[in-house]
């Protein structure tokens, strides 16, 4: 089966002083139709820049380079008049904070009218069409939020304004931004549902942004992690549970808290998370990894097949037949 997306070797640069510097340096994935990929990695890890490379809309600065292929169109190569066919019909993208994409002095029914008026659709179509859209994000009173402006509606609610807008297109690809970073609990959970059930219903194929494992977990089927502008794991999202294969995913678990497992102390990943161009030579994670070795620090590791997914650590093997990856403080510290 043909991959719904498919993104091998992904680079972008932007230029830093007299040179360019890498935000992304080697990230490859791949969503099949109707699957959930979930994109995990601390902030600056370029998570939002790999999105963004997909339906192109990065800052003019960037300098990209790699392959992306949509159903097997070469997406980088697209012309303006098929770019402009993709973005409103194959793909929609869902960003972290709502307000920012709506025009606060129109109204809901404004916005999603806006992109129904493309394709020839106005007047009482567009507004019945836009109250079925909003019904499909189960807002049970239509009529009031097409009338409001967004200051009048909760965030919960103007995510559900956005989610409608992104399939109003009947898109084949949805990307997530951390959709429901900004949102409280309860409000973050109804609007996972809604996502989930939407991909599901309609087979629709999801990249699903978040810093957050669990939360990639409960919605993804694979999970794929990024540190510092590379993917260093891809696993089922139980799998990368159960059995990390990086150091870092395995960093990443442990310093969640849990309170069903009250510590003493908390672990902590230590360090901080780098961006692409900040990262030594060799082994970008080493600086941080408690099983670093000075091999780890000479070259960049291999991502390569391992256990059912795909790992970039040439010590991966050994330190899972170990048992060593539930340890990320260095034994000195
Ligand atoms: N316009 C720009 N010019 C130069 N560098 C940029 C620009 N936009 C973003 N970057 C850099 O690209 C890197 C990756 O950014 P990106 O937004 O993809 O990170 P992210 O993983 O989405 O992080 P977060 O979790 O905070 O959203 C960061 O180091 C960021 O500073
Ligand atoms: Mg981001």
């Amino acid at each position: 089966m043909t991959d719904l997306l498919r993104i091998e070797g992904l680079r972008i640069q932007f230029p830093g002083g007299s040179q360019m510097r890498d935000v992304v340096s080697e990230v490859s994935l791949a969503i099949a139709p109707g699957e959930a990929v979930g994109l995990v990695g601390e902030s600056g890890s370029g998570k939002s820049m790999t999105a963004r490379a997909v339906i192109r809309v990065l800052p003019p600065t960037a300098r990209v380079s790699g392959e992306i292929t949509f159903d097997g169109a070469p997406v980088l190569s697209m012309a303006s008049k098929q770019l402009r066919a993709f973005r409103q019909k194959d793909v929609a993208m869902i960003f972290q904070d709502p307000s920012v994409h709506l025009n606060p002095i129109r109204t809901i029914l404004d916005f999603l009218a806006e992109g129904m008026r493309l394709r020839g659709v106005t007047g009482d179509a567009a507004r019945s069409r836009a109250k079925s859209l909003l019904s499909q994000v189960l807002i049970d009173d239509p009529d009031r939020v097409l009338d409001s402006y967004p200051h009048q509606l909760s965030g919960g609610m103007l995510q559900r304004v956005m989610i409608a807008s992104a399939i109003d297109g009947e898109p084949r690809l949805l990307l997530a931004d951390e959709p429901t970073t900004a949102l409280d609990v309860t409000t973050q959970a109804e609007v996972l549902a809604i996502i989930d059930r939407l991909r599901r219903e309609r087979g629709v194929g999801l990249l699903f942004i978040t810093h957050d494992l669990e939360l990639a977990a409960a919605i993804c089927d694979r999970t794929v992690v990024m540190y510092a502008g590379r993917t260093v794991e891809e696993q089922g999202s139980m799998a990368v549970h159960r059995a990390p294969l990086h150091p870092y995913t395995a960093g990443l678990l442990v310093s969640r808290p849990h309170v069903s497992q009250k510590q003493a102390r908390l672990q902590v990943l230590p360090g901080r998370p780098i961006a692409a161009y900040e990262a030594p030579g060799g082994c970008s994670f080493a600086p941080r990894c408690a099983h670093a070795q000075p091999a780890c620090e000479a070259e960049v590791p291999a991502f390569r097949a391992l256990a059912g997914g795909h790992v970039a650590c040439r010590r991966a093997e050994e330190l899972r037949t170990a048992g060593l990856l539930k340890e990320v403080t260095h034994a000195e510290s």
